[in-house]
């Protein structure tokens, strides 16, 4: 990855902070004893068959050497021959059994007294197991007597032996199982940490890095991760990450746009103030001008003046470019949508036809300015609308406002009968500078409307399939007291 200057010592040391003993140690420490088990489990088995092997063995040479027996001609054998054949099957005595009669071939040394039997014609796992174990476990001299199914008319063979050979052999066996197993165990171990490492550790490392760089430096592009080609979990996580650090790092270049622009608004709305405040002292002296037309003009030129002082005023003293919470009172509507009128030129405009269709006495519980804000956007939308729809020649051009209550909710509506939204502005109809598909429109005026209405907790929404466009705004009362519900009933 690429990083500059000294980052990547520090993004070294906040790996090994964050992941203290690493993932490929966690590997190797589970893949050893795993493997060990594994071992473990095929040793035991081994072992007690190893125990069974050999004493099956003895008794193949001991039915070897009762054939000898057999062939002796008074079923006698010379003391020395005897001895000798017993030393070589590693026996004490061999007895044979058919029928009622049970020979034995020597008794060299017999001992006082047989410690364990070992019955070779019915072993079991289980007791082949303990078996083995036990003769392992054993110390001293033991004496064992072998039974087993014997050749020709024979019903058994008895070979009577010592177990120290066999527990000896037992042990040689273990050692050899024992350093195959280490042997095997380093191998396996090293080859299945290589593969984890590669396949997993590796990559999931590179994310962890990416992971940590890029919470160094949030809005570097060059800290977002080249996503590999894999196809897999990793390589998904891996273009997740890379998309969600695309979007992360255009939002906050966005962000860092819109704080300037924050800083710079707040400057405009300074001096636009006391621009504004200079007009008002101008102003203020055309009251004392005779003619009425101007008598009839100065108040509302008044009027819009202060509205524009206040809201400059509002907004820098609320710091950035966000809205003053709502000043809230029971507004009756009608004077202030006529305001609007004036104030969008509408009211001698007489190529755009006004419809007023508010219910008589209609009261909002809104901030007055507010409401007047969001009524102005909403008209000069429409109105320009209307006038840069070249097609709708033969269509009225009219806008219509219409206000009604629904219980607690005041309901008003601004319809057109102009082209309707255009296709590219519906998507972010509602986003500042998103919306806009007007030359010369900055795409602020209906977020501004919409942010105005939800401060009130209302909803500004645009109304589908009518002709043109239709905005609706929905401002609920505040908490509804008794006598409010009481009145609301009343008027039906
Ligand atoms: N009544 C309407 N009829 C047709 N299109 C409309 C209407 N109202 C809004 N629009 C579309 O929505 C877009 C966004 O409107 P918005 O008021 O947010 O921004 P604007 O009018 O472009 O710029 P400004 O910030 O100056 O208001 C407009 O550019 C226009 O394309
Ligand atoms: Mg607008």
């Amino acid at each position: 990855m690429a990083v500059s200057g000294q980052e990547p010592d520090r993004t070294g040391v906040r790996l090994q902070q964050g992941l203290g003993f690493g993932l490929s140690g966690k590997l190797l420490l589970l893949t050893i004893p795993l493997i060990l088990i594994v071992e473990i489990l095929i040793y035991v088995p081994s072992i007690a068959n190893f125990r069974v092997n050999r004493l099956n063995d003895r008794l193949a040479a001991a039915n070897t050497a009762a054939l000898v027996l057999d062939a002796a001609p008074s079923g006698m054998v010379p003391d020395a021959l005897a001895r000798q054949i017993l030393a070589s099957i590693g026996a004490r005595a061999v007895a044979i059994k058919s029928g009622q009669q049970r020979r034995l071939l020597a008794a060299a040394d017999m001992p006082k007294k047989i410690d364990h039997d070992v019955d070779m014609r019915e072993i079991g796992v289980g007791s082949a197991i303990f078996d083995a174990f036990r003769v392992m476990l054993d110390s001293g001299d033991e004496v064992m007597r072998i039974l087993g199914p014997a050749p020709g008319s024979g019903q058994f063979i008895e070979v009577v032996a010592d177990e120290k050979p066999l527990r000896a052999a037992m042990f040689r066996f273990s050692r050899n199982v024992l350093l195959l197993s280490l042997v095997m165990t380093s191998i396996t171990a090293g080859l299945i940490y290589y593969a984890l490492h590669h396949l997993f550790v590796r990559p999931m490392r590179r994310v962890t890095a990416n992971l940590v760089a890029f919470h160094e430096n949030p809005e570097s592009t060059a800290r977002i991760i080249e996503p590999s080609k894999r196809t897999d979990e990793i390589g998904v996580a891996e273009r997740e990450l890379s998309d969600m650090q695309r979007d992360l790092v255009s939002m906050l270049h966005q962000k860092s746009h819109l704080a300037a622009l924050g800083l710079a608004v707040s400057k405009i709305n300074h001096d636009l103030r006391n621009l504004l405040a200079s007009s008002q002292l101008l102003s203020d002296q055309l009251a004392s001008v005779p003619d009425p037309r101007v008598q009839r003009f100065a108040p509302k030129l008044m009027r819009s003046l202060e509205r524009a002082i206040a809201f400059c005023q509002s907004t820098l003293s609320y710091g950035k470019a966000q809205e003053a919470p709502p000043d809230r009172r029971m507004v009756l509507i009608e004077p202030v949508v006529n305001e609007v009128r004036e104030s969008a030129g509408l009211a001698s405009d007489t190529s755009i036809e006004w419809i007023n269709a508010i219910e008589r006495g209609l009261t909002v519980d809104a901030d007055p300015d507010q409401l007047f804000r969001v009524l102005l956007n909403l008209v000069r939308n429409a109105a320009q609308a209307l006038e840069s729809d070249k097609s709708g020649a033969g269509v009225a051009r009219q806008i219509r406002v219409t206000g009604r209550r629904e219980g607690a909710v005041a309901i008003l509506e601004i319809s057109d009968t102009g082209p309707g939204i255009p296709e590219k502005a519906r998507a972010h109809l509602f986003e500042a500078f998103q919306g806009s598909s007007r030359d010369g429109g900055t795409g602020l005026g209906l977020a501004i409307a919409a942010e105005l209405v939800r401060a009130h907790g209302g909803e500004l929404s645009l109304v589908e399939g009518t002709l043109g466009a239709t905005f609706r705004i929905m401002i609920p009362d505040r908490a509804v007291e008794l006598h409010r519900l009481r009145d609301a009933r009343a008027r039906g």
